[in-house]
C-alpha cells in the first residue's frame, strides 16, 4: 500500500470519501436510493455490454437479434429482462431519490450544485432511455420515435430542418437507429458516469444533508469531527447493504415472475416488429415518461384559451389590486393582452412541447423557488405539506392518464393536473414563506435502538 500510496493517493482517497467521511446519523430509509441508483447505473451499463455482443444495429436485423437474446443465447433472456426491467428500476429509484430531496430541502443552500448536477442527470437518463427503447425495433420503438422526434418540427424556421437531421432521413430508418444505437452505448453512458461523479464530487464538498435538514458540521468534537456524524465506512456501507438486498428480492421478483408487468414495463405493441405502415391503435412512452406526456398532449386549443382568458384576468386583477404607479398597472394590462394575443394565435402542439420542456425546467429552479426557512419536511409549515400531497396526486394522475388514450374527460383531467403542475412552482415563493413552521433541534433527532 506504501509503494502504491506514493504513487496514487488510494488511502487519502479512501480516508476522505469512506473511512473518515463523516455522514449524519439519522440517515434513514430514503437514503438507500443513492447508493441504489450507483447499483443501477453499474447493472445497465453491465447488461448492456453483454447484450450489445449479440444485439445487431440494422434495421433488417435488429428485431430478430433481440428474439436470439431472447431465445437462443445462453441465459440471455435473464441479461436482457435485467437490461429493460433495470431501466424502470432506476427511473423508479431516481424518482424517490428525488422526493428526498424535496422533502429534506436537499436541494437547499449550500447544496444547489448536487441538486442541479442531479437534474441534469435525469435529462441525460431520460434521453440514454429513450434512445434505448428504439433498439428493439419494435412496432412502439419506432412509432414512439416517430412522434417525439417529430416535435422538434415546432421550432420556428429550423424545426422541419432540424427533425431530418436528428433522423438522418426523412423518415425514422436504419441511419436513425445506428445514431441511436451509438449515443445509447457510448457517448450517454459516458456523460451519466461523468455526472454522477460531479454529483458526488459536489455532494463531498459540502457534505450531506439528513432528515432533519439543520447542518451537522456546526457542532464539532474535540478532533473537529461533527458530533452528529459517524464515518461512511463502515457504518453505511453496511447500512446500505440491507437497502440493497431489499431492492435485489424485488428487482428479481420482477425480473423472474412479472418481466412485462402486462404492458407496463414491455408494451404489447413492441412485441411486433417496426412497421411503417401500421401504426399501433394508441401510441404511448413506457410509464417513467407519461406525466411529462400528459403535460404535452394535455396541451389543446381549449387549454390556450383558458391561460389566454385567465391572463387577462390576471393582469387586471394585478392593476386593480396592487398599489403600483399608474403608469404600472397600466404594463400589467398591456402585457395580460399581448399574451392572451399570443395563446390565442399559436398551436396547441407548440405549446405542449414548451409546457413539457418547463414542466423539466421547474425543477433546475426548485432550490430559488423555495424560500422556507427550515428544510426539513419534519419543520415546515402546513401549506407547504398540503402543496406537496397535491402536486403529488396531480403528478400520478398525469402518469396514469399518459399511459391511456385520450378521451374528452381525461384531456380534461390532465389539464387540470397540468395547471396543479405549474401552479405548485409557481406559487413556492409564496406557500413557503407562510404558515407555522415547528422550531428547529440543535442536534439531530435519532431513535434509540
Ligand atoms: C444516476 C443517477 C443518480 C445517482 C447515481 C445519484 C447518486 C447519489 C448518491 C450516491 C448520493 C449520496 C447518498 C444519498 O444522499 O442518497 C446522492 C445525493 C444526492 N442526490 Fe443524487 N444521484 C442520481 C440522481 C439524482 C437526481 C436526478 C437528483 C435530483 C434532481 C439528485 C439529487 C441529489 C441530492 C440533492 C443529493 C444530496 C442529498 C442529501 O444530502 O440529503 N440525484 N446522489
Amino acid at each position: 500500500m506504501e509503494w502504491m500510496d506514493a504513487r496514487m493517493p488510494v488511502t487519502k482517497v479512501w480516508n476522505e470519501h469512506l473511512a473518515e467521511y463523516m455522514a449524519p446519523k439519522n440517515f434513514n430509509f430514503w437514503y438507500y436510493f443513492g447508493s441504489l441508483a450507483i447499483l443501477m447505473l453499474v447493472i445497465q451499463l453491465l447488461t448492456g455490454i453483454f447484450l450489445t455482443m449479440h444485439y445487431k444495429p440494422d434495421a433488417a436485423l435488429a428485431f430478430a437479434s433481440v428474439e436470439y437474446i431472447m431465445r437462443d443465447v445462453p441465459f440471455g433472456w435473464l441479461i436482457r429482462y435485467m437490461h429493460s426491467t433495470g431501466a424502470s428500476a432506476f427511473f423508479v429509484i431516481v424518482y424517490l431519490h428525488m422526493f428526498r430531496g424535496v422533502i429534506y430541502g436537499s436541494h437547499r443552500e449550500p447544496r444547489e450544485m448536487v441538486w442541479l448536477i442531479g437534474c441534469v442527470i435525469f435529462v441525460a437518463l431520460m434521453a440514454e432511455a429513450f434512445m434505448g427503447y428504439l433498439l428493439p425495433w419494435g412496432n412502439m420503438s419506432y412509432w414512439g420515435a416517430q412522434v417525439i422526434i417529430s416535435l422538434f418540427d415546432v421550432i420556428p424556421f429550423v424545426g422541419p430542418s432540424l427533425t431530418e437531421w436528428i433522423r438522418g432521413d426523412f423518415v425514422i430508418s436504419d441511419a436513425t437507429l445506428n445514431r441511436f444505437f451509438a449515443f445509447h452505448v457510448i457517448l450517454l453512458p459516458l456523460i451519466l458516469v461523468a455526472l454522477v461523479f460531479l454529483h458526488l464530487v459536489a455532494l463531498h464538498h459540502v457534505g450531506s444533508n439528513n432528515p432533519d435538514g439543520i447542518d451537522i458540521y456546526d457542532e464539532l468534537d474535540e478532533d473537529g469531527h461533527p458530533k452528529d456524524g459517524i464515518p461512511f465506512h463502515p457504518y453505511y456501507t453496511v447500512k446500505d447493504l440491507v437497502g440493497v438486498c431489499g431492492f435485489l428480492i424485488i428487482y428479481m421478483g420482477v425480473i423472474f415472475f412479472f418481466p412485462d408487468m402486462g404492458g407496463i414495463l414491455l408494451e404489447k405493441d413492441n412485441f411486433a416488429p417496426a412497421n411503417p405502415l401500421q401504426t399501433p391503435p394508441d401510441i404511448v412512452p413506457l410509464w417513467y415518461f407519461t406525466p411529462f406526456y400528459s403535460i404535452l398532449r394535455a396541451s389543446t386549443e381549449t387549454l390556450l384559451q383558458f391561460f389566454a382568458y385567465s391572463s387577462v384576468i390576471i393582469a387586471v386583477a394585478a392593476a386593480i389590486f396592487t398599489k403600483f404607479k399608474l403608469p404600472v398597472r397600466a404594463g400589467f394590462i398591456i402585457l395580460g393582452l399581448i399574451a392572451a394575443v399570443v395563446f390565442m394565435n399559436s398551436s396547441g402542439k407548440a405549446w405542449g412541447v414548451i409546457l413539457m420542456a418547463a414542466a423539466i425546467v421547474c425543477f433546475f429552479l426548485l432550490p430559488w423557488l423555495d424560500r422556507s426557512p427550515v428544510k426539513s419536511i419534519r419543520y415546515r409549515s402546513l401549506p407547504f405539506k398540503v402543496a406537496l400531497a397535491i402536486f403529488l396526486v396531480a403528478f400520478f394522475i398525469l402518469g396514469y392518464l399518459g399511459m391511456n388514450a385520450p378521451t374528452p374527460i381525461k384531456t380534461l383531467m390532465a389539464q387540470v393536473c397540468t395547471c396543479i403542475y405549474f401552479a405548485f412552482f409557481i406559487l413556492m415563493p409564496w406557500f413557503t414563506s407562510i404558515g407555522k413552521t415547528k422550531p428547529l433541534p440543535t442536534r439531530v433527532t435519532v431513535k434509540e435502538h
